[in-house]
């Protein structure tokens, strides 16, 4: 068994918390959303001088309501890539000063892997190999999780990850940011067969995604409606079929690519697996062939640090610690994540 103390600060959430092995003991998440929505999208620079603010009280916090005590925590986990480098460094500096103060081995956790670990959090019995369906506000891919550790990227996006694509139409639609949590709520008293839209296919590579294509054709249908004088806009029905577009192209690329590989197990995570019709087109795509799919509740969709513990109980266990010397690394692939260890 491993107790960790875990840090998460790639983007716009300062987040701790305690995890031992796949239970969470405490989870703390200071969302800087009110920060930057004013600006339509995150702000490198507000977001890391936010995280320097907010860092102690939420490390203190999630120490307090774990009810451990240093003496029980066996290493401290924190996100070392991909993402923000400011932001990171924030988080990274903190583990750092934490693993020497308490004489602590640090685990630098890759972002991605944390968020796969969500669904270990949500299904403690769960066990590679399975195929990952990660869809956040920065990817969009299809993770092979062959074992421990062990990744491959067998989908991708050309362009727009899933969740930029929500955030772009929100903005388009005047519904403001974060855009997926906005659509998703509007969308439930909208049409989603009011308005046919392209799913983004692309010819030869059946597991990657573009969503460009699909936030032109919201912009074209919304200017054509605007010209032919539809005042108010339908912007349910717009919300509701752009939605569903989107859903049923990630979950039929999801499940074909599960297929593909023989694998029977599915876990949706990121951001955009906390959107409602995402969840019930994977959900029956899923039983109707027979396969095994992991959702984590909605709280642990979006950023958080219990994830990130997750993951590094797991490295802890194998004996995989980084060295003191961890930089931040804003972009470093999944598969290559084993070099975070020494
Ligand atoms: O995983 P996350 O918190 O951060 C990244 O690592 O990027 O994901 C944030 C993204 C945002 O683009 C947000 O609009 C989207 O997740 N999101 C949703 C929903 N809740 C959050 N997208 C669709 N439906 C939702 N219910
Ligand atoms: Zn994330």
């Amino acid at each position: 068994m491993a107790t960790v103390f875990a840090i998460e600060t790639s983007c716009d959430e300062t987040a701790a918390a305690v995890v031992r092995d796949r239970h969470c003991l405490s989870s703390v998440v200071a969302s800087q959303i009110q920060l930057h929505s004013p600006y339509g999208g995150v702000v490198p620079e507000i977001a890391a001088r936010s995280h320097v603010e907010t860092i102690n009280q939420v490390i203190a916090r999630a120490y307090l309501e774990s009810g451990t005590t240093w003496a029980e925590i066996d290493g401290i986990a924190v996100t070392a890539a991909p993402g923000l480098i400011g932001a990171l460094m924030v988080g990274v500096t903190a583990a750092k000063t934490l693993a020497l103060l308490h004489r602590k081995p640090l685990i630098g956790v890759h972002h991605l892997e944390g968020h796969i670990f969500s669904a270990f959090l949500a299904d403690p019995a769960l066990e590679p190999p399975l195929l990952c369906l990660l869809v956040s506000g920065g990817h969009s891919s299809l993770i092979l999780m062959q074992d421990y550790g062990k990744y491959e990227i067998v989908g991708q996006t050309r362009d727009d990850a899933a969740g930029e694509a929500f955030d772009k139409v929100s903005r388009l639609l005047g519904l403001g940011y974060p855009g997926g949590p906005a659509i998703d709520r509007l969308a439930v008293t909208g049409n989603p067969k009011a308005f046919a839209l392209p799913q983004g296919k692309i010819a030869d590579r059946p597991f990657d995604s573009s969503f460009s294509g699909l936030k032109t054709a919201v912009l074209r249908l919304t200017e054509k409606l605007e010209r032919e004088g539809q005042q108010p806009l339908p912007t349910a029905d717009i919300a509701a079929s752009f939605q569903e577009t989107v859903a049923i192209a990630l979950a039929s690329r999801t499940i074909n690519c599960a297929l593909a590989h023989n694998l029977n197990t599915i876990v949706a995570v990121g951001g955009v697996a906390a959107n409602s019709a995402l969840r019930s087109h994977l959900q029956r795509a899923a039983i109707a062939q027979n396969l095994r799919i992991v959702f984590p509740p909605l709280h642990l969709c979006t950023d958080n640090a219990a994830m990130i513990g997750c993951a590094g109980a797991m490295h802890l266990a194998r004996g995989d610690v980084s060295s003191l010397n961890l930089a931040a690394q804003s972009r470093l692939n999944i598969s290559d994540s084993y070099r975070l260890y020494i």
